[in-house]
């Protein structure tokens, strides 16, 4: 399959999915993001990701998500100080909800419909000034973020990660901050139609098989639903691929953490607490 058409699966995918999302969710995001102090990090693993964004800090920064879905995640970041924020998905059904959430929330964000590999563009990204996002008006986003977030479920969908981390490079500020909240590749191996209840070990993702895998019973990890779908193809990176394709694309490491946190909705490893299921990787632009 060329990648014009697997962005494109994914993207019907992801359009198809949200629908299943909304059902599950009700309206508990709208009316959630009419109150001022309203986050979705509740989960049990979130305590370690607010202690990272206290180290960090927020405040007065141009932040953004790569991909952010229906921007729940992002807009709750806001709440950490953010000045603005920009969140970037290819699904269109998932940039509609971000902008309903971000209008009724009535904080600082703005969402972009975009496959991400497609940001990067511009010849002259290194020598280009930080613009300022408060016009809404940025043809490109190069240099322009102080901290970029990237959750769990986000890997998964890039082929080529070299690409990816080049595009985060490019748009990370000189001493910005990149913060990977992701699901560690041991929980991955319960993605490819392992089942708790019929444990057949055959269905485990090879460790060293990049894919891609296809998610046959549809992509609702909030209410379960399973609906047949042909659409949606993922990839399984090793934690060697990751830490090398930052490495190689300009992104130093600054620090990295495993946990047996589980973030992936998934029966399966919601048993498995004694094995690495989450980490927390910080990064930030190499010097040249
Ligand atoms: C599981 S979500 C990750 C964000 C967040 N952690 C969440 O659970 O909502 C995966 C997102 O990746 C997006 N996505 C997949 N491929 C993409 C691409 N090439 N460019 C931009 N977004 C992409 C999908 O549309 C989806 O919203």
């Amino acid at each position: 399959m060329k990648d014009t058409q697997l962005f494109e699966s994914n993207r019907t995918a992801w359009n198809e999915a949200l629908e299943y999302h909304q059902k599950a969710r009700g309206n508990s995001l709208q009316s959630g993001f009419s109150k001022p102090d309203f986050t979705t990090f509740e989960r049990d693993c979130d305590a370690v990701l607010i202690k990272k964004l206290d180290e960090i800090g927020l405040c007065g920064k141009t932040i953004a998500q790569m991909p952010c879905n229906n921007g729940r995640e992002l807009l709750s970041l806001m709440r950490f100080g953010a000045k603005e924020a920009v969140g970037f998905d290819i699904s269109d059904s998932a940039i509609e909800e971000a902008r309903r959430l971000a209008a009724i929330s009535g904080l600082n964000a703005r969402f972009e419909r975009v496959n991400i590999l497609d940001l990067a563009r511009s010849e002259d990204h290194e020598q280009r000034e930080s613009p300022d996002l408060g016009g809404l008006n940025v043809q490109n986003y190069d240099n322009c973020f102080d901290f970029i977030y990237v959750s769990e479920g986000s890997l998964q969908w890039f082929p080529d990660l070299d690409a990816y981390f080049s595009v985060i490079r490019r748009v990370l500020k000189q001493n910005g901050t990149l913060l990977v909240f992701e699901m560690h590749p041991f929980a991955y191996f319960f993605e490819n139609g392992f089942e708790s209840e019929r444990p057949d070990f055959e269905t485990l993702t090879p460790y060293f098989e990049k894919g891609p895998y296809h998610y046959e019973n549809g992509l609702d990890y909030i209410g379960g639903e399973r609906y047949e779908t042909k659409d949606g193809y993922w990839f399984m990176h090793t934690l060697s691929d990751i830490l090398n394709a930052m490495l190689r694309n300009g992104i130093a490491l600054q620090s990295f953490e495993e946990y047996n946190l589980e973030m992936a909705n998934n029966a399966a490893t919601k048993l498995m607490d004694k094995f690495p299921l989450s980490y927390i990787l910080t990064g930030g632009r190499a010097a040249r």
